[in-house]
């Protein structure tokens, strides 16, 4: 451990920490926008400047490392005149039309403005929309007049999910986040995985799937594992009125072992089923090429005739068991429990075997 000292108090942390992680083991709050744990750092934004004394300049915590005996400042009249002028610069390119926009109450970048006062920026860059929203994919909606270049978009995609499907093109004030050639996502190694909305800190990249549907704050998030397959992601539900209306995930909140907080494109957006309107609510029987609708008692009982029927007829072997690795560890346990058990035959195989 080295100890150091940080807003007038000695605090320690272990050697090799950078200060912002010195000062989150203290308790002390720094905002940031590029930062991600789970990501290489960018150091890009520079809100998570601080002063330290003896250096000329201001560090940005997350990349600088801490050292023994360090005295630093991270709330001082001017490191907050800093972050003021850093979310100006940022805010030039950025549109504020929060009243529409989907993350409005759930964005760390308007949490910074609010907080810092900032409500316009002095730097011209447009201040309005100037990229259009085209890209025609049914899950993200890409707006580049939120971006701010924090790239944790580009740096989950690459390091989390590892499709490599967009990068920064153009430098400084062209600067854009881009799939190769600027095309679609659709014809990038993009798979709508929807990790970069997850780890955008403005609006510039949302669920188009859950577009309108509700605010962050009106919807209650249920804890729930992922029924699409047998990895058993966590995430929550977000349901509004009693319909699911979005699925989010985050790995600080859920700390879900399996997947922290990563999830595939079915998991993220495709929840919609739940409410299908041409989902089945009951049991179908087919007569006469025709289905009708059954009872549980009635359908239950022709099956078991029916197989009780071929095991006489055929034997127990003529028969077998395919599961699947999208319905649970238990169930799976019960269908090869009912084939060796009462169908009688060791014919049991899964769809994840090979
Ligand atoms: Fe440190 Fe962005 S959070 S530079």
């Amino acid at each position: 451990m080295i100890t150091l000292t940080i807003n007038g108090r000695e605090v320690q942390t272990p050697r090799g920490s950078t200060i912002l992680e010195a000062c989150q083991r203290n308790g002390i709050s720094i905002p940031t926008l590029c930062y991600d744990p789970d990501l290489r750092l960018a150091g890009s934004c520079r809100m998570c400047v601080v002063e330290v004394k003896g250096r000329p300049l201001y560090a940005a915590s997350c990349v600088t490392p801490a050292e023994s005996n360090m005295i630093i400042e991270t709330d001082s009249e001017g490191i907050v005149a800093a972050r003021k002028v850093i979310l100006e610069l940022l805010a030039a390119r950025h549109h504020f039309n929060c009243q529409v926009c989907e993350k409005n109450a759930n964005c760390t970048f308007q949490d910074y403005c609010y907080q810092y006062g900032i409500k316009e920026s002095r730097y011209e860059y447009g201040h309005g929309a100037i990229y259009e929203i085209t890209d025609p994919n049914p899950f993200l909606e890409r707006d580049y007049n939120k971006c701010i270049m924090c790239t944790r978009c580009v740096r989950a995609c690459e390091e989390i999910t590892v499709a490599r499907a967009i990068n920064v093109k153009n430098r400084g004030h062209e600067a854009k986040i881009s799939t190769a050639f600027d095309g679609n996502l659709a014809d990038s190694p993009c798979v709508f995985c929807g990790q970069c909305v997850m780890v955008c800190p403005t609006g510039a990249l949302t669920s188009r799937v859950s577009a309108g549907m509700g605010r962050s704050y009106e919807v209650d998030k249920v804890l729930t594992t992922c029924t699409y397959c047998g990895t058993g992601c966590t995430f929550e539900l977000n349901v509004k009125d009693d319909r699911v209306v979005g699925v989010t995930s985050d790995r600080t909140i859920v700390g879900s072992p399996v997947n922290k907080g990563a999830l595939c494109v079915k998991g993220r957006f495709g929840w919609d089923f739940i409410h299908a309107n041409d989902r089945l609510t009951t049991p179908l029987i087919k007569e006469n090429g025709e289905f009708r609708e059954a009872s549980w008692d009635e359908a239950l009982d022709l099956v078991a005739q029916r197989l009780g029927e071929i095991k006489t007829e055929h034997g127990p072997d003529s028969m077998a068991m395919f599961t699947s690795a999208r319905v649970t560890n238990e169930e799976n346990y019960l269908a090869q429990k009912f084939t060796r058990a009462v169908l009688g035959t060791n014919n049991v195989d899964h769809c994840a075997r090979l």
